[in-house]
C-alpha cells in the first residue's frame, strides 16, 4: 500500500512535463491562437471544442465540460486513479515517485478511502473466484443466456452461502470496521453479531467512473426475497451519483454518441452482450439530476428505456422531472416504453441488436412524452381540466431553463388548451410550488464554467480568476496575511493562493488544482480556472486585479464597521475596538 505523494513532487512533475505533449501524443492537437484545440475525446463532436491552455497547463471542453490538469487527463482518458496517473507521468520522465508515509488529517481520509477501494477490489476478485467453483451459479447464468466473456467483462461473481465467508477471507488484511464501512458485513443491532451481507447471491460489482469497485448488487438465484440486495451508501458509494455500467460503457466506446438508461443490472449486461454497449442503469433508485448531468457531460442524447408497467411509468416521470433543469437546445432526451412484461433483457433476446435499435429510433421526445402524459391525465374538454393541466405545466416549466424547447412547449400547450401563450407564461410565474433551495444546491455543486452557470463574480472570485490566469499579478497584492484577516467570505482562500504564488512564482493553475485535489477548494478552483479574461493586455488585467483588491478592502471595512457598530449597541466595545471604530469612521468619508 502506497503512502502519500508529497505535493512538491507533483509540482515538480507538472513543471517538467507540458500538458500539450501529454495530450497531443494521445489526441492530436492543433494550434489555435495561444491555445490548442481538438475534437473532444470524451464526447462525440464534429467541430473542436476541446481546448488546451499551455499557460494554465489546463484543458477544458466547452462541449462536455471535461477539464483539468495533465493528471486529470490521464485519469479520465486512461481510466487511471490519481496515484497511477502520477506514476505514469513520472515513468515517462524516468522519475521515482516518493511516497510519504501516513500524514494526518485530510490525507488520512483519502487513505482510508483508498483502503476501502482496495478492499472492494479484493472482495470482487474473491466473488469471481467463488463463481468459478460454484456450478449451480454458473448454471444459473448460463440459463439466463449470459456468455462467459460478458460475464467476465462485468466482473460477475458469487457470494457463498455462508455467514462468514467474506469476513474470514478479508479479515487478514482489513479491520472489521472497514468491512462494516463498505457494507460487506452487517452488525445485528440486538446481539451485536457480525456477518456477511451477501450470501448465496450472484454478485454484480458496481464500479465508479474510474473502474474502481465501490459497491455490489446481489441477486438470488431463485424466487426468494428480496430479489436484489445492494450495498448501502458508504464513504465511497453514493447511489444518487453512480450509474451502473458507466465505466464499461466508456471503456468500450471511446466515441460515445448516446446513452441508454435502463432499470436493471441484467438489462445493461444483456444489452452489452448483444452489442448495445452504451447502456447504464440507476441503482434501484430514481434517476437524479446529478445522474443526468454526468451523462450529458459524455453525450448529448439520452434515451430512457422503461418497462411499460406502472413502476416504469413512475420512474420515467421522475426522470423527466429531474432532467428539466438541464434541458437545452443542444441536448436531447427521449423515452422508450417497452410492452408490458418485457424489459430490455428479454426484449433484446427476442428482437436482436437491429430490432432493438429500431425500437430506440421510435422513442418519443421528452416534450412529446410530457405533453402526452399530461393530456392523458387531465380532461381538457373542460375548463377545470385545462386549468389543472396548466397548473402542472406551470410547475414543470419553472424548472426548464430559457430555451427554444421551452418556448415550443409553451406554444404547444397554448394550442392544446386554446389559451394564449402569453397567459401561460404569465401564469407560470405565479405558480409558487417550486423549491428554490434545490436549485441553489445544484448551482453550488456545479463544476461548469462561471459564465454559463451565472455564479456571481464577486471581487474575491474575480481576483482569484485573474490570478489563475496571470500568477504574476501576485506582485500587486498586499500582504496575504492581512488579506486573510478580512471578514469576507473566500478571502482566506485568496490569501492562500497569494502565498503559494509568492513562494513559487512559476506554478500554473494546474499545479494549484492538483494541490487542492480532493479538498473543498477543488471545485471552486476549477470553476475559476475555466474563466478566461476578455483581454491578454497585462496592464488591463493588473488594473482589474487592483480594483478587485480595492473593493475587497472597502467591503472588509464596511463589514468590520457594521459588526463594531452592532457590538457597540449590544455588548459595548473594548478600548481597542473603540479605537478601530474611530479609525474606520474617519476613513469612510
Ligand atoms: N432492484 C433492487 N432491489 C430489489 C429489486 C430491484 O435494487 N429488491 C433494482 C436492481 O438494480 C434491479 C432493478 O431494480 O436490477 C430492476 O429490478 P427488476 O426489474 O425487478 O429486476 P431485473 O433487473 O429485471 O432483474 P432480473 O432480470 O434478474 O429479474
Ligand atoms: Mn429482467
Amino acid at each position: 500500500m502506497s503512502g502519500y505523494i508529497p505535493h512538491e513532487f507533483i509540482d515538480e512533475l507538472l513543471s517538467r512535463i507540458d500538458i500539450v505533449d501529454v495530450i497531443h501524443s494521445r489526441v492530436p492537437l492543433k494550434k489555435a491562437g495561444r491555445e490548442y484545440k481538438a475534437c473532444c475525446p470524451f464526447h462525440n463532436e464534429k467541430t473542436p471544442s476541446f481546448t488546451v491552455s499551455p499557460k494554465k497547463q489546463f484543458y477544458y471542453c466547452f462541449g462536455c465540460g471535461q477539464h483539468g490538469s495533465a493528471l486529470s487527463f490521464l485519469m479520465e482518458y486512461e481510466h487511471l486513479d490519481f496515484v497511477e496517473a502520477v506514476e505514469s507521468l513520472a515513468n515517462s520522465l524516468g522519475l521515482e515517485v516518493p511516497h510519504e508515509q501516513g500524514k494526518q488529517g485530510k490525507k488520512a481520509a483519502t487513505k482510508r478511502n483508498r483502503d476501502l477501494y482496495d478492499l472492494m477490489e479484493e472482495a470482487s476478485h474473491y466473488y469471481q473466484l467463488q463463481l468459478k467453483s460454484t456450478p449451480q451459479a454458473v448454471e444459473y447464468l448460463k440459463n439466463r443466456g449470459l456468455d462467459t466473456q460478458t460475464s467476465k467483462q462485468f466482473g460477475i461473481g458469487f457470494s457463498p452461502d455462508s455467514w462468514g465467508a467474506i469476513k474470514s477471507h478479508l479479515s487478514h488484511h482489513y479491520t472489521t470496521r472497514q468491512l462494516l464501512d463498505t457494507g460487506l458485513l452487517i452488525q445485528k443491532e440486538d446481539t451485536g453479531k457480525i456477518y456477511d451481507r451477501f450470501r448465496n447471491r450472484i454478485m454484480f460489482p458496481i464500479r465508479d467512473k474510474r473502474g474502481r469497485v465501490i459497491g455490489f448488487g446481489g441477486r438470488v438465484m431463485g424466487d426468494e426475497l428480496p430479489k436484489y440486495l445492494n450495498s448501502p451508501e458508504t464513504p465511497i458509494f453514493s447511489k444518487g451519483t453512480e450509474l451502473y455500467g458507466f465505466y464499461e460503457v466508456r471503456k468500450n466506446t471511446r466515441k460515445l454518441e448516446q446513452l441508454l438508461v435502463v432499470e436493471g443490472y441484467m438489462d445493461v449486461i444483456a444489452l452489452a452482450q448483444f452489442g448495445i454497449s452504451y447502456a447504464v442503469a440507476t441503482l434501484g433508485t430514481a434517476t437524479t439530476t446529478e445522474h443526468i448531468r454526468q451523462m450529458f457531460r459524455a453525450v448529448s442524447t439520452i434515451t430512457f428505456c422503461f418497462d411499460g408497467d406502472r413502476a416504469g411509468k413512475d420512474a420515467a416521470w421522475r426522470a423527466m422531472e429531474n432532467a428539466l433543469p438541464l434541458l437545452n437546445d443542444n441536448k436531447e432526451i427521449r423515452f422508450l416504453f417497452l410492452e408490458k412484461g418485457e424489459d430490455p433483457d428479454t426484449q433484446i433476446r427476442k428482437v436482436g441488436k437491429a430490432g432493438f435499435e429500431s425500437l430506440l429510433d421510435s422513442a418519443i421526445t421528452l416534450t412529446d412524452y410530457l405533453v402526452n402524459t399530461l393530456q392523458a391525465r387531465h380532461n381538457i374538454s373542460t375548463r377545470e381540466g385545462k386549468a389543472h393541466l396548466l397548473n402542472d405545466v406551470g410547475t414543470l416549466l419553472k424548472s426548464i431553463p430559457e430555451s427554444l424547447i421551452k418556448e415550443q412547449l409553451i406554444t404547444t400547450m397554448a394550442k392544446l388548451t386554446n389559451i394564449d401563450s402569453n397567459l401561460i407564461k404569465k401564469y407560470k410565474l405565479t405558480v409558487q410550488r417550486y423549491s428554490h433551495t434545490d436549485q441553489r444546491i445544484e448551482l453550488g455543486q456545479s463544476t461548469s464554467c462561471l459564465s454559463d452557470r451565472k455564479v456571481r463574480l464577486t471581487p474575491v472570485r474575480y481576483a482569484i480568476a485573474l490570478l489563475l490566469n496571470e500568477p504574476k499579478l501576485v506582485d500587486y497584492a498586499e500582504n496575504p496575511e492581512k488579506i486573510a484577516q478580512y471578514p469576507i467570505a473566500g478571502v482566506s482562500f485568496l490569501a492562500k493562493l497569494l502565498e503559494i504564488f509568492e513562494e513559487h512564482p512559476n506554478l500554473t493553475a494546474a499545479n494549484l488544482i492538483e494541490r487542492f485535489r480532493g479538498s473543498e477548494y477543488e471545485a471552486p478552483l476549477i470553476n475559476l480556472t475555466k474563466w478566461r479574461p476578455k483581454t491578454d493586455d497585462k496592464t488591463v488585467l493588473q488594473r482589474e486585479f487592483q480594483d478587485c483588491l480595492r473593493q475587497i478592502r472597502k467591503k472588509a471595512r464596511e463589514n468590520r464597521l457594521e459588526s463594531l457598530l452592532h457590538k457597540e449597541r449590544v455588548t459595548g466595545l473594548s478600548p481597542q475596538e473603540k479605537n478601530d471604530l474611530m479609525i474606520l469612521l474617519s476613513e469612510i468619508h
